[in-house]
């Protein structure tokens, strides 16, 4: 199978170098043609200029982009080459809007999977993400060996959206618990504590300690906002959260708070940086 790739940021490029070191990427396209480029010189795999040409060239096409406005016009332009092609969607979106995009796709002959992943950038380097699979069952055995190249922890969920729904399920939790730990490092620090001591509760000693304690709070302590996961992404999620939720008719209001608090962050200047920077809010925000 000719696998094609649609995407070379943060996520996709190290998609990208995952396939290539399993011997099955064939065709790269990135917005931004810099990266697309850099891609090239680094793996030697040859890039198109557009999104339609990806798909020509390919069988499976996967896609890594930021939201909801990326992937939809995306797939709306490819919609005329899809049939007989199968895409597997890896971006974080609304489920609603993958749904009603996978259902376009098969209206013109093709199949297409929601995958998004547990995971940051460094996991997925070591092929240690977590990928959950939205789509059709009977198709999921022709992907199966592309996605393992990608990362070890392929779990097939349900029909399309479902991998998605999964997602956010994740995400909901690691919003809201990121910026808890944001208030609790300003708590320690404001209370007397040394750094290193508040660092200590949250990643060693805490009954709440987590990987996720362990990678985020050194970035608080450090002050190093480097971009794992940015802040607008995370906001966006909780947002799809939030929109999500209105129509299932559930409350959640930590997602509610937890979206203020990187919105805020945002207005900081931290948008583009790691979400972790939520810390500085409760920073900027106590009164001294
Ligand atoms: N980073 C993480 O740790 C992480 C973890 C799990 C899931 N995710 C999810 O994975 C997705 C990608 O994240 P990322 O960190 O790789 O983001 P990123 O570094 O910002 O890359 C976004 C990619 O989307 C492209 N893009 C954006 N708007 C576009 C448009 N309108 N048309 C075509 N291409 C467009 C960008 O192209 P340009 O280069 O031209 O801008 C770039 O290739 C997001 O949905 C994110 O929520 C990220």
């Amino acid at each position: 199978m000719k696998v094609g790739l649609i995407g070379l940021g943060v996520m996709g490029y190290r998609i990208g170098a995952n396939l290539v070191k399993a011997g099955l990427l064939k065709v790269v396209y990135n917005r931004t043609k810099e990266k697309a480029e850099k891609f090239n010189r680094e793996f030697n795999v040859p890039y198109v200029t557009t999104s339609q040409d990806v798909v020509k060239t390919s069988d499976v096409i996967i896609t890594m982009l930021s939201d909801d406005s990326a992937v939809t016009s995306t797939i709306l332009s490819i919609l005329n080459e899809v049939k007989g092609k199968i895409i597997i969607d890896m971006s974080t979106i609304s489920p609603t809007t993958s749904i009603e995009m996978s259902n376009k796709v098969k209206e013109n002959g093709g199949v297409m999977f929601d995958a998004p992943v547990i995971g940051t950038s460094v996991l997925l380097e070591k092929r240690k993400a977590v990928i959950l699979v939205g789509g059709p069952e009977d198709k999921f055995s022709e992907i199966r060996s592309i996605l393992d190249a990608i990362s070890e922890n392929v779990v097939y969920i349900g029909e399309n959206g479902m991998g998605l729904y999964a997602k956010l399920v994740n995400n909901l939790l690691l919003g809201v618990y990121v910026s808890a730990l944001g208030e609790a490092y300003n708590f320690g620090i404001r209370a007397g504590l040394k750094k290193e001591q508040v660092a200590k509760v949250l990643i060693e000693l805490s009954s709440a300690r987590s990987p996720t304690s362990e990678l985020k709070v050194p970035k608080m302590m450090n002050e190093d906002y480097t971009t794992q996961f940015a802040t607008k992404h995370m906001r966006k999620d909780l947002e799809i959260i939030e929109r999500e939720a209105q129509k299932l008719k559930v409350i959640t209001p930590l997602t509610v708070h937890a979206l203020q608090y990187y919105k805020m962050a945002e207005a900081l200047g931290f948008s583009e940086l790691d979400f972790s920077s939520v810390v500085e809010i409760f920073k900027k925000f106590s009164p001294s």
